[in-house]
């Protein structure tokens, strides 16, 4: 039986991380530069349900039996299973690939899982909805962040912008005109359960400060779903930059994010902001094409680990949620 493999983009929050937890609207979209994939291969001389797991970009080789109970792949191949209807899988061995780099705001976990689901459906001969996809993915983001707002795993599995609030179906946001951004890594690791659990300590500490934060993210996220629609790059700079600020009121940022934020802003970009649960991982900013190459070089010599160029461009396609 041939190899079966499918892989999942990364992805930005653009505006409202955070606040989302909280039922505000938020704006994310997928990063096809980076992207997990899952390769299944048969195993026909293992006894059936033998799974061995090969994942060396986060240091994994082990059998699923092996995995300490509670681990995330062990449930996501339980879920899978229940969800395909099978007792158990084949023998296989499943090899997982990420270009995205883990704890940094840019969707690894979520990505894994997509491609994951998507790899194991395709060796049983299944190709899932892709809300089922998204809402299996969902049930192991939980695992790793506590208490989700189900963005990372939606604009994963639909690969598509979207405007979201939680618990209510999603919307395909449709572009004016592309967006030019870089992204950058400050290169600290974060725990998103961490920083999104300090956030609610402080939230249920003292409510009020925190829900016109919440309140005023919100807003900058409508605002710019509009900027995004009518392409108006440099108002939605300005949000970007706008929502930078109140991410730093919450106290998710970190002196190393707002050195890269202050940089770009210095290097021509229209706006930026950290994504993701922050005090650590990535940054982005929005620039022009022109600029892009020069604000790279100037985030990698402002101590950037990394920093690449995306080009979202416009596409035409149904509204789904
Ligand atoms: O850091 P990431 O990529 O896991 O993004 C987390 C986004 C938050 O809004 C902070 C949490 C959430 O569940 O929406």
């Amino acid at each position: 039986m041939p190899a079966i493999s499918a892989s999942a983009p990364g992805k930005v929050i653009l505006f409202g991380e955070h606040a989302v937890v909280y039922g505000r609207p938020a704006i994310a979209i997928p990063l096809s530069q980076v992207q997990a994939k899952a390769i299944v291969y048969a195993s026909p001389r293992s006894q059936p349900g033998q799974i061995e797991i090969d994942a060396p970009d986060i240091e994994l080789k082990a059998g699923l039996d092996d995995l300490p109970p509670g681990h995330p792949f062990a449930l996501l191949i339980q879920k899978i299973q229940s969800r395909l209807g099978v007792e158990r899988l084949p023998a296989l061995r499943l090899q997982i690939h990420s270009s995205i780099p883990i704890a940094s705001g840019l969707g690894s976990g979520a990505a894994i899982s997509v491609a994951m689901i998507r790899a194991l459906a395709g060796f049983m001969g299944r190709e899932l909805p892709v809300q089922e996809v998204s809402e299996l993915a969902y049930e192991i983001e939980k695992i790793y962040h506590g208490t989700p707002s189900g963005i990372d795993n939606t604009v994963i599995a639909y690969a598509q912008p979207i405007f979201f609030v939680r618990s209510q179906p999603f919307q395909t946001l449709h572009l004016a005109l592309p967006l030019t951004l870089v992204v950058a890594d400050s290169g600290l690791r974060s725990s998103t359960a961490a920083v999104v659990g300090e956030v609610r300590q402080r939230w249920q500490a003292d409510p009020a400060p925190y829900e016109q934060i919440f309140d005023a993210i919100g807003e900058i996220a409508l605002q710019a779903r509009a900027e995004v629609e009518t392409g108006r790059a440099a108002e939605l700079g300005r949000l970007m930059s706008a929502n930078h600020r109140r991410l730093q009121a919450l106290g998710v940022s970190c002196p190393e994010l707002d050195r890269l934020v202050e940089a770009a802003l210095q290097n021509g970009a229209a706006g930026a902001k950290l994504c993701g649960a922050g005090r650590g991982g990535n940054m982005v900013a929005l620039t022009t094409s022109e600029n892009a190459p020069h604000l790279v070089t100037a985030l990698r010599q402002a101590g950037a680990k990394n920093a690449f160029v995306s080009i979202l461009r416009p596409a035409a396609g149904p509204i789904q949620g």
